[in-house]
C-alpha cells in the first residue's frame, strides 16, 4: 500500500465514523403499470447536525426531470390539496429517514427522472441531486417467462420431451404495484386437464405446472397470462410453450381384419417420431407384391395407417402381425385365424351348392347315357327293321325330310 492509497482509506474510514454526509438510497429504475401505481424504496441520510430538524412535520417532495422548485414540483406531502401533478403518499416514516412513496394512476407522460428533497422548519431543507430514480411507466404488463424442466433439470432451446418424464412448466413473472396484485394462470389448447400452484416469492409470482408427459400433452400449447385488474379494465400479457412429447407407437384398437374371397387387414399405429409399419406372415416379413399387397396411409404428423390384401390362402394355423417400430421402441398387434362359427356355414353352404352342382351333372349324365342307349337301341331296331324290309325305309328316307325343308324356307320368306 503507497502513501496515496493509504489516504484514501483513512478519509473513507473517517467518513463512515465520523461525519455523515446526505445520501439517498433509491433504486435506480422501477416500471410502472400505465393506470396502476408505483412503489418507490427510499432510505436518506442527512448530516448529524440536522438529526434535530428531523421531526413528525417533515415533509417529503419529490422533483421530476430536474430540482427546480419551480418548474420541476411534481409532489408535496405537507399540501393538503395535493393538486400536483401526481397522486401518491408518503408511506415511510420521513422522522426514521424512510422516504418509501407510492405514486397512484401513472400515465405515460408520468414517465422519467424523479429526486427526492426533505423540508423541514428547522435548517433541514435539502434536495438529494446526486441520486434519482428513473421510472418507466408501460402500456401493458411484460410477458410472463416459462421455463420447462424435465427430470428436474432445465432444458433449453427445445420443447422435446419423453414420454414418462416429469415435466415442469414454470411461470414467473415480476409483480408490478397494482391493487389487487396480478394472478398468473395456465391455459391450454386443445384443454386437457392439469392442476397448478401459485406462490408468491418477494415480488416474483410463481406459478407450477407438474406432470408426467404422456402422448396426450404432445402438441398441446401451454399458456401463462399474467392478469392485472385495473379499474376499468383487464391488462394481460401472455406466454405460450408448445410441448413436442416423443413416445414409442402404439398400435391403435382399429386395427381390424376382414375375409372375402381375400384377406385385408388394417393396422393403424402412432408414435413420435412417427413410425414405421410392418407386416409378417407366420413370423416371417411380407413385401409388397402382386399377391401380398400393402398400401400406407399417413394419418397425421404421428399416426400411420397401413393395410394388406394376402391373395394366399391362409390355414387356420397361419398368423399376421402388425409391428409398429420408430426411435423409441416397437410395437405390435397379432392377427390370427380362428375359423368362427359364421365362416363354418359359409363353408357349409358352399358344400352343399357342389353337391347340388354335382347331383345335376350325374343327373344329367345319367340322362344322357340314358338317352344314348335308348337311342342305340332303336337304331339296332331301326336297322333290324331295314334289313327286314329295305324298299319301304328308302321311300321314308327321301319323301319326308325335303317336305319339311321347304316349309322351313318359305316361313323364313315370310318374316322377310
Ligand atoms: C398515506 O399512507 C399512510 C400510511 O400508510 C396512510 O395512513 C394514509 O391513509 C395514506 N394516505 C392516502 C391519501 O392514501
Ligand atoms: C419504510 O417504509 C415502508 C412503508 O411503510 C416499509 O414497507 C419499509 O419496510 C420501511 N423500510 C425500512 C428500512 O424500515
Ligand atoms: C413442481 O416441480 C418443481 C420442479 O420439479 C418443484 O420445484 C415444485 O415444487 C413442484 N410443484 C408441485 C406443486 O409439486
Ligand atoms: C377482469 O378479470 C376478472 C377476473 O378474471 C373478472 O372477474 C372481471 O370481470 C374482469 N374485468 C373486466 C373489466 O374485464
Ligand atoms: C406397393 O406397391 C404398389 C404398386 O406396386 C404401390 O402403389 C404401393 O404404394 C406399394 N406399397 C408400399 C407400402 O410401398
Amino acid at each position: 500500500m503507497d502513501r496515496a492509497e493509504k489516504i484514501i482509506l483513512f478519509c473513507l474510514l473517517l467518513k463512515g465514523v465520523c461525519c455523515r454526509d446526505s445520501s439517498i438510497s433509491l433504486p435506480e429504475k422501477i416500471e410502472a403499470l400505465s393506470g396502476s401505481c408505483v412503489i418507490i424504496n427510499c432510505r436518506f441520510e442527512i448530516k448529524k447536525e440536522h438529526d434535530k430538524d428531523l421531526t413528525e412535520r417533515a415533509t417529503g417532495v419529490w422533483f421530476k426531470d430536474g430540482t427546480n422548485v419551480d418548474s420541476n414540483l411534481v409532489f408535496n406531502s405537507n399540501t393538503l390539496s395535493q393538486n400536483f401533478l401526481i397522486r401518491g403518499n408518503i408511506t415511510g416514516i420521513l422522522k426514521d429517514k424512510n422516504c418509501t412513496t407510492v405514486f397512484y394512476d401513472l400515465r405515460s407522460t408520468h414517465s422519467g427522472k424523479y429526486y427526492f428533497r426533505i423540508e423541514t422548519d428547522g435548517e433541514l431543507n435539502w434536495t438529494y441531486r446526486k441520486s434519482s430514480v428513473s421510472i418507466h411507466v408501460i402500456e401493458s404488463p411484460p410477458e410472463p417467462t416459462v421455463q420447462l424442466y424435465v427430470d428436474q433439470k432445465e432444458v433449453q432451446d427445445q420443447e422435446e420431451v419423453l414420454e414418462g418424464s416429469s415435466v415442469s412448466l414454470r411461470c414467473s413473472a415480476e409483480t408490478l404495484c397494482s391493487s389487487p396484485p396480478p394472478t398468473l394462470t395456465w391455459s391450454s389448447i386443445p384443454r386437457i386437464p392439469f392442476s397448478e400452484s401459485s406462490r408468491l416469492q418477494e415480488l416474483i409470482l410463481i406459478s407450477d405446472l407438474n406432470f408426467t408427459a404422456t402422448h396426450r400433452q404432445h402438441r398441446v400449447t401451454f399458456t401463462c397470462t399474467i392478469t392485472y385488474q385495473l379499474h376499468d379494465k383487464n391488462k394481460t400479457a401472455q406466454t405460450n410453450i408448445t410441448l413436442h412429447v416423443q413416445y414409442a407407437p402404439k398400435i391403435s384398437s382399429a386395427s381390424s381384419c376382414y375375409r372375402t374371397d381375400v384377406t385385408v387387414c388394417f393396422c393403424e399405429a402412432d408414435g413420435n417420431p412417427s413410425p414405421e409399419l410392418e407386416w409378417h406372415l407366420s413370423g416371417r416379413p411380407v413385401t409388397n407384391s402382386s399377391n401380398t399387397f400393402i398400401s400406407e396411409e399417413r394419418l397425421s404428423s404421428t399416426g400411420l395407417r397401413s393395410s394388406i390384401t394376402l391373395h394366399q390362402s391362409l390355414t387356420n394355423t397361419s398368423t399376421l402381425q402388425c409391428i409398429g417400430k420408430n426411435t423409441h421402441g416397437t410395437a405390435s398387434q397379432l392377427f390370427q385365424w380362428i375359423l368362427t362359427p359364421l365362416q363354418f356355414t359359409e363353408c357349409q353352404r358352399s358344400t352343399v351348392s357342389l353337391m347340388v352342382i354335382l347331383t345335376l351333372t350325374l343327373v344329367l349324365y345319367a340322362l344322357t347315357v340314358g338317352l344314348g342307349l335308348y337311342k342305340m337301341r332303336r337304331l339296332s331296331a331301326k336297322l333290324k327293321a331295314q334289313t327286314e324290309a329295305a324298299g319301304t325305309y328308302a321311300f321314308f328316307q327321301l319323301s319326308a325330310p325335303p317336305s319339311e325343308y321347304e316349309t322351313l324356307n318359305v316361313k323364313r320368306g315370310d318374316t322377310q
